[in-house]
């Protein structure tokens, strides 16, 4: 057996989490990351028979029965994870009938996956069915992102178009938009199945009030459409309440769509 600890998806975990930190993302336990593991890629490293102790799920993840993943502690400081991984972090299975989820690895001190594991999971379900090779759903709570849910209608039309007019980039990034979310309960099947409701055909979901959801096929992919929608949010932000002068029009996002072969969400611009 190889040594865990230089396993690349769990130094990737340890960088992705400590780099979020340094952004100002995830005070104290805040944001949870959970990372579709390969079998392939875990097996040199860990003995994937052995399973340490089991978990109940209260809805049915049978459609991840089988799948590996590596996936933050609840209570656990992000600032924590690179120097304990062992602790503050552990990889999981679905087992069989997707009620439970075996522990493999990790929750040394006895902790347990995220409180967010209902929406992790629900939201691998519908993204896997979109894109098989879908494997990351980070969440987190950066300001500017939030700030921008006290002042803006949370309707996810109008919560996108304002987002992309904010910076070119963001349609490049999201064409397909991102969903928002009113106040709900976090840590529970109800905001799960509602963020995977959003998620079935977006990769990002923003909760009023809370923080934000980013999916992808990667670590990158995922941190960077937050990063990206959290750069806006920021612009936005800083220009207030100041009257806007000049904007990206809908016909040079149109344009702009065309020139990077992108299908911006159909009904959003108007032609
Ligand atoms: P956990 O500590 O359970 O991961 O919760 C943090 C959080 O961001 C809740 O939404
Ligand atoms: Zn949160």
């Amino acid at each position: 057996m190889y040594n865990i600890y230089e396993a690349p998806f769990l130094r990737e975990l340890c960088d992705t989490t400590a780099n979020m930190y340094r952004l100002g993302w995830d005070e104290r336990n805040g944001g949870n990351i959970s990372y579709r593991l390969k079998q392939e890629e875990v097996a040199p490293y860990l003995d994937l028979s052995r399973v340490l102790r089991t978990l109940p799920l209260d809805f049915d993840a049978g459609e991840l029965a089988g799948e590996l993943f590596l996936v933050t502690g609840t209570t656990k400081y992000f600032k924590n994870v690179a120097k304990c991984p062992q602790n503050n972090t552990g990889i999981l299975r679905v087992a069989e009938g997707g009620h439970t989820v075996e522990i493999l690895w990790g929750y040394e001190d006895g902790s347990r996956p995220t409180s967010e594991l209902p929406t992790h999971l629900m939201n691998h379900i519908v993204r896997l069915r979109a894109d098989p090779d879908h494997r990351v759903v980070l969440h987190c709570h950066p300001a500017n992102t939030v700030a921008m849910t006290f002042v803006h209608e949370l309707d996810d039309r109008a919560f996108t178009l304002t987002l992309w007019r904010m910076m070119t980039e963001c349609l490049v990034v999201f064409p397909e938009g991102v969903g928002v979310l009113p106040w709900m309960v976090c840590g529970n099947t109800e905001i799960g199945a509602a963020s995977a409701e959003k998620l079935r055909d977006r990769r990002v979901v923003i909760w009023a009030a809370h923080g934000i959801f980013g999916a992808g096929r990667d670590m990158d992919e995922a941190f960077g459409l937050v990063e990206t929608v959290e750069k806006a949010a920021e612009i936005y932000n800083l220009i207030g309440t100041r009257p806007i002068l000049q904007s990206i029009t809908d016909a040079e996002l149109l344009r702009l769509a065309d020139a990077f072969h992108l299908v911006p969400r159909a009904g959003y611009l108007q032609a």
